[in-house]
């Protein structure tokens, strides 16, 4: 599992402050009900001594201790008869004392023995939702709803968009700690780009791993931020290295950068060690092969058009297609 560490970390501390809130909520009411009923105060007294008095028979020299063990028993069951009878009698349910975790299989501890619970890793998923970088595309952009309508049957271009779709769906649906697969997604505007690279990030987020979404301008602005920003203590030494070690990265609209030497150096640094590193990127871009040529540098280019499986989108704007009605089929 590759947790995004600073998501794990503020997780854990959630759970661990959800836990002792509910404990501290549970005192609450008992104190409560001992100030009210004296009764139970008693009671409780008593119960709470139970360990006390299983030692004392034990250690008595008592021949039959099982027997006086049952009795401390019979007495206990009695007495917990009598303290939801009083609670009852005022009003609370007989549970109002106990203390109420959100999720009871782990008692908001995030583990079963040492197994990661289920509502925790729920808890992680929403957190790499939210440092995923998708902000709202999340759940909206989905393979469910991914249409191959709107490609044209002509000229195979559905069938095209058709072979894609299974391509990043089995990549994504599968993906583990051994997954190494790079996408060069490219197409004029309006395509599903976007769109299909944010059903994958879902999955593989949903799967437990980290997921990094970044357009090309931000992530060489989070460079320059990171190079010539206030430094230290500016937080964003964190992003930037997030861009080397996300189990997938996803660059988007890679071209509509400024290109100078500083920003092909950052887009091969990312590139060149994710690829040693056998990291998932997924690149979408506007540009074709010669354009990329053109644009980066020969140490780029060899690199996104060598490692990564070209996708290519053919079509009529979908954002078009979508706002006039007119559908290319
Ligand atoms: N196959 C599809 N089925 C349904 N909706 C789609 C499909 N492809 C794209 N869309 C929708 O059309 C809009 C544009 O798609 P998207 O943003 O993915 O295009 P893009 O290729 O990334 O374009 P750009 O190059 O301008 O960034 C989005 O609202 C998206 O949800
Ligand atoms: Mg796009
Ligand atoms: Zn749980």
């Amino acid at each position: 599992m590759g947790y995004n560490t600073e998501d794990y970390i503020r997780v854990r501390d959630e759970f661990s402050k959800k836990y002792l809130l509910a404990r501290q909520r549970a005192e609450e009411r008992t104190q409560h009900i001992h100030a009210l009923i004296p009764e139970v105060f008693e009671i409780d007294r008593v119960l709470s001594g139970t360990g006390m008095d299983i030692m004392k028979v034990i250690t008595s020299g008592e021949k039959n201790t099982d027997a006086a063990i049952a009795k401390l028993e019979a007495r206990n069951n009695a007495l917990i008869e009598k303290r939801n009878a009083y609670l009852a009698a005022n009003g609370f349910p007989t549970d109002y004392t106990d203390v109420h975790y959100d999720c009871e299989k782990c008692g908001d501890t995030g583990y079963v023995d040492t197994v990661m619970c289920d509502c925790m890793k729920k808890a992680l998923v929403k957190a790499g939702f939210e440092s995923s970088g998708l902000g709202a595309l999340i759940g909206k952009q989905t393979f469910d709803n991914f249409s191959l309508e709107y490609y044209e049957v002509a000229n195979n271009r559905k069938r095209n968009a058709e072979r894609l779709v299974e391509m990043l769906k089995q990549f994504a649906e599968s993906f583990n700690d051994e997954s190494y697969a790079n996408f060069l997604i490219t197409g004029t505007s309006g395509l599903g780009k976007t769109h299909l690279s944010s059903a994958v990030a879902e999955k593989v987020i949903e799967r437990g791993y980290d997921v990094l979404y970044v357009s090309a301008i931000s992530l060489i602005s989070d460079f320059e931020e990171n190079r010539f920003g206030s430094g230290m203590g500016s937080g964003k030494a964190h992003d930037v290295r997030r861009y080397y070690e996300a189990d997938l990265l996803i660059i988007d609209d890679l071209g509509t950068e400024i290109s100078n030497k500083f920003t092909q150096s950052c887009i091969y640094e990312v590139i060149n060690t994710r690829i040693n590193n056998r990291k998932s990127t997924i690149i979408n871009t506007n540009l074709n092969s010669t354009e990329i040529k053109s644009v980066y540098s020969e140490r780029i280019a060899s690199r996104i058009l060598g490692e990564y499986m070209p996708a290519l989108l053919v079509g009529v704007d979908i954002r078009r297609q979508k706002s006039t009605g007119n559908k290319v089929n």
